[in-house]
């Protein structure tokens, strides 16, 4: 099938949710896709920071065939010995005590948002209910998690939202000291907001939030949906931040390089809000998503991709930089490891992306000025020399 007939396909039959580009990609290895019509790209965005070993990681590819010849699914009726090597192996590397699985991002923050108000229940705390998030941050699409998505322009249409979600603005500690009342049973932040721009959370912020939750026994939920599982050149963001341990903690995206998973780590003590019967999900955990992010972790943890982040990842930021000071187009080079943006002065973001596509390198853009860059984590110097030189004569010359 022609690129052409693909995308007829989708609009005559998908539903109308997605602004697509017009391209469909149908084979990938590590950093480079190739579409309907053979043409390459290289992918600077990774499924939304999803194909974190590359586009079908020999290692991922063999131990999913593997598990899928022995059982794909098997209900949580029963005991699943990949989901608790996942959890085992999750708990070890994060310091936390126990999992949860489930299949995406949004799904993981609803558990965390109803961990949370159960934990208050059963820790003697039952009049605290509420959740407070920053604006500007995005934790899915799901009611909840909609709901804790501090930018209105997300909830408009689907109100009366879920009661419960107080917003402050995002670094600012004197607001979240005052936001705080006997109600609130969580705080939950992302520690770089993506979709909101690519916006790191100051650290001073982080350890007067902490100080204050943990007088106060507010949980503190980190949302590394997409921050998570090497992208910031730490197996966790949270990591890179000494003496802060988070209660909750959510991922998805990279965790199985592709394959749909959800995981909930938390503290034993926060996890006592769960007991049987409060919380599942069909799917979650099941032994297909657990090899494939078993075989991620494997190449992530111990093939030096945590070194290859921070050093790439180093590298790039550097290579933007040096591309603000010659355009004079560029504002601000933002973000960590393999999870960086650029905000452009102007707001040509979706003109930049287009162009570069045309050009070969696949980006994306959050909102209308911010480029953002979440290539596969084995990516080369090299692969971006290639990337900073397309986006540079984009932004020079077609701009
Ligand atoms: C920080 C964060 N949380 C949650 C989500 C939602 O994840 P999902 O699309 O898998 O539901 C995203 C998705 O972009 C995200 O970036």
């Amino acid at each position: 099938m022609q690129t052409g007939e693909i995308i007829a396909m989708t609009d005559k039959y998908v539903m109308n949710t997605y602004s697509r580009i017009p391209i469909a990609p149908v084979t990938g290895a590590g950093a480079r896709l190739y579409d309907a019509d053979g043409k390459e790209y290289l992918d600077f965005t990774a499924g939304i920071a999803v194909n974190s070993t590359g586009h079908c990681h020999p290692k991922v590819v063999e131990a999913i065939c593997r598990q899928a010849a022995e059982l794909l699914h098997v209900s949580n009726l029963y005991h699943i010995q990949r989901q608790a090597e996942l959890a085992r192996v999750l708990a070890e590397a994060s310091g936390l005590d126990k999992a949860f699985f489930c299949n995406s991002g949004a799904e993981a923050n609803e558990a965390a948002i109803k961990l949370a108000r159960r934990y208050s229940r059963v820790s003697g705390r039952s009049e605290a209910y509420e959740i407070i998030t920053a604006s500007g941050s995005f934790h899915g699409r799901t009611l909840g998690a909609l709901t804790a998505t501090g930018q209105a322009k997300y909830h408009e249409g689907f109100e009366p939202l879920v009661p419960g979600f107080a917003y402050v603005p995002f670094n600012d500690l004197a607001a979240l000291e005052a936001a705080v009342t006997e109600k609130t049973c969580a705080v939950m932040l992302e520690l770089i907001q993506g979709e909101g721009g690519v916006h790191p959370i100051d650290p001073e912020y982080l350890a007067g939030l902490s100080r204050l939750c943990k007088e106060a026994g507010i949980l503190i939920i980190i949302d590394e949906v997409q921050t998570g599982i090497g992208r910031t050149g730490t197996l966790f963001a949270f990591q890179q931040y000494p003496g802060f341990k988070p209660d909750i903690v959510t991922l998805a995206k990279g965790l199985a390089s592709g394959v749909p998973i959800g995981a909930v780590l938390a503290t034993a003590e926060a996890a006592k809000g769960f007991a049987p019967g409060k919380h599942a999900s069909t799917f979650g955990g099941n032994p297909l998503a657990c090899a494939a992010a078993l075989a991620t972790l494997d190449v992530i943890v111990n093939d030096g991709i945590l070194c290859n982040v921070r050093e790439v990842g180093a590298y790039m930021q550097q290579r933007l930089e040096e591309l603000q000071a010659a355009s004079g187009l560029i504002a601000e080079v933002r973000g960590c490891g393999l999870m960086l943006g650029i905000e452009l002065k102007e707001a040509k973001g979706a003109a930049v992306v287009g162009a570069c596509r045309d050009r070969g390198l696949l980006i994306n853009c959050v909102g209308d000025k911010t480029l953002r860059f979440v290539p596969p984590l084995i990516i080369q110097k090299s692969d971006v020399d290639e990337a900073v030189q397309i986006l540079a004569s984009v932004l020079l010359e077609a701009l």
